[in-house]
């Protein structure tokens, strides 16, 4: 099923935070053999953020915490449960969720990690709902957080291109009004396509050594155009089917908020649906791919800019490793 039943949830505030150190195409023309016109044409990014030397995911999701509390206008006790979307926990354990939890002083939350690729943003909003409804929760604040940067290969332009670091927050909660603002969600997987975006080394498959670091399996590795050509495949119908069965047309959609993974990708699906592309918020062009966190910073800017306004359906869309993908539609 895809509709959400039970008590209706809202979204009660969003928050960011990004890193100051912005790192252009230009910069890394001078790291890799890449340029400026290359990145641009064939991503859509231009510049991304770098968390500095001494920040981990759990500094970056626990600024953009501060900033949706703040929204919501709530203390950090109301909190029941902490949330946090991430493929780059500052360790496999504890969990970023914990040390936000700990850090926020939300003595009565308990707190999770979720990691389910890129995806993980519209899998932990799935959940944070889906416990609001179900009325195990009534305030669950839900986070996507990365520092991809500093899990990348810097000699491999084919990724190091791509990807930056970013974290946003949102509040959610049983509804004070009755007013539902998360409709319904479909979340997908298909574990065949394990081997396209993958970290490999350092855990239990390939524990850490000499040979391993050398080989740099500590980093990410990705089959880029065939991730391209899975999400041009796959995407396209999920997407026409999410929208029947949650009795909306595509023309109904207000604003379509896809992962920020490649322009190209957007725009393609897109086109496949006949939807045209004005009707995507895109903020790929600052910030690259910031995997689990990209959704909740393209939504809050838009939200802030004025772009999305009450009323509004909105799609959030997000696709990656595993190869999971998933959508959740809220009415703003
Ligand atoms: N700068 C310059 N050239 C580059 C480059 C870079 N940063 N990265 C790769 N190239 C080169 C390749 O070496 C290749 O050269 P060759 O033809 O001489 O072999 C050429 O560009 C084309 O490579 P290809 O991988 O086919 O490019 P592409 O058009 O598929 O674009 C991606 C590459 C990664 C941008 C694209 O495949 C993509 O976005 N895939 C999806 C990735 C994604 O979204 N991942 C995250 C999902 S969560």
């Amino acid at each position: 099923m895809t509709i959400f039943k039970g008590r209706p949830v809202s979204l009660l505030g969003s928050g960011i935070y990004v890193p100051e150190k912005v790192l252009t195409n230009y910069d890394l023309e001078k790291m890799v053999d890449t340029s400026d016109e290359w990145i641009r044409t064939r991503t859509g990014i231009v510049e991304r953020r770098i968390a500095a030397e001494d920040q981990v995911t759990s500094d970056l999701a626990y600024l953009a915490a501060v900033e949706a509390l703040k929204s919501a206008s709530m203390s950090p006790e109301e909190i029941d449960m902490v949330i946090v979307a991430t493929n780059t926990p500052d360790t496999i354990f504890p969990s970023v969720a914990a040390k936000v939890q700990g850090r926020l002083e939300a003595i009565n939350a308990g707190a999770s990690d979720i990691q389910s690729g890129c995806t993980s943003s519209v899998y932990a909003l799935s959940f944070a709902a889906a416990g609001i409804a179900s009325s195990i929760w009534d305030k669950v604040l839900v986070i996507g957080a990365e520092v991809l940067t500093k899990l990348l290969n810097w000699e491999d332009r084919a990724t190091c291109v791509l990807f930056g670091d970013g974290a946003g927050a949102m509040v959610l909660g049983v509804s004070p009004d009755g007013k539902n603002n998360v409709i319904s969600t479909s979340l997908k997987s298909d574990g065949t396509k394990s081997d396209l975006i993958i970290l490999p080394g350092g855990l239990v498959e390939c524990p850490a050594s000499v040979e391993m670091i050398q080989k740099k399996l500590h980093t990410i590795h990705m089959k880029g155009s065939e991730v391209f050509k899975f999400v041009n495949k796959v995407l396209p119908l999920f997407l026409e089917q999410f929208c029947e069965e949650s009795d909306l047309s595509l023309d109904d959609v207000t604003w379509w908020i896809f992962h920020q993974a490649n322009y190209r990708i957007i725009e393609s699906v897109l086109r496949r649906l006949d939807v045209p592309v004005e009707r995507a918020i895109l903020n790929i062009d600052k910030y690259g791919n910031t995997s689990a966190a990209s959704v909740f910073l393209a939504f809050h800017e838009a939200l802030v800019d004025g772009k999305v306004k009450k009323g509004d359906k909105v799609i959030f869309v997000s696709f990656g490793s595993g190869m999971t993908y998933g959508a959740t539609l809220m009415e703003i």
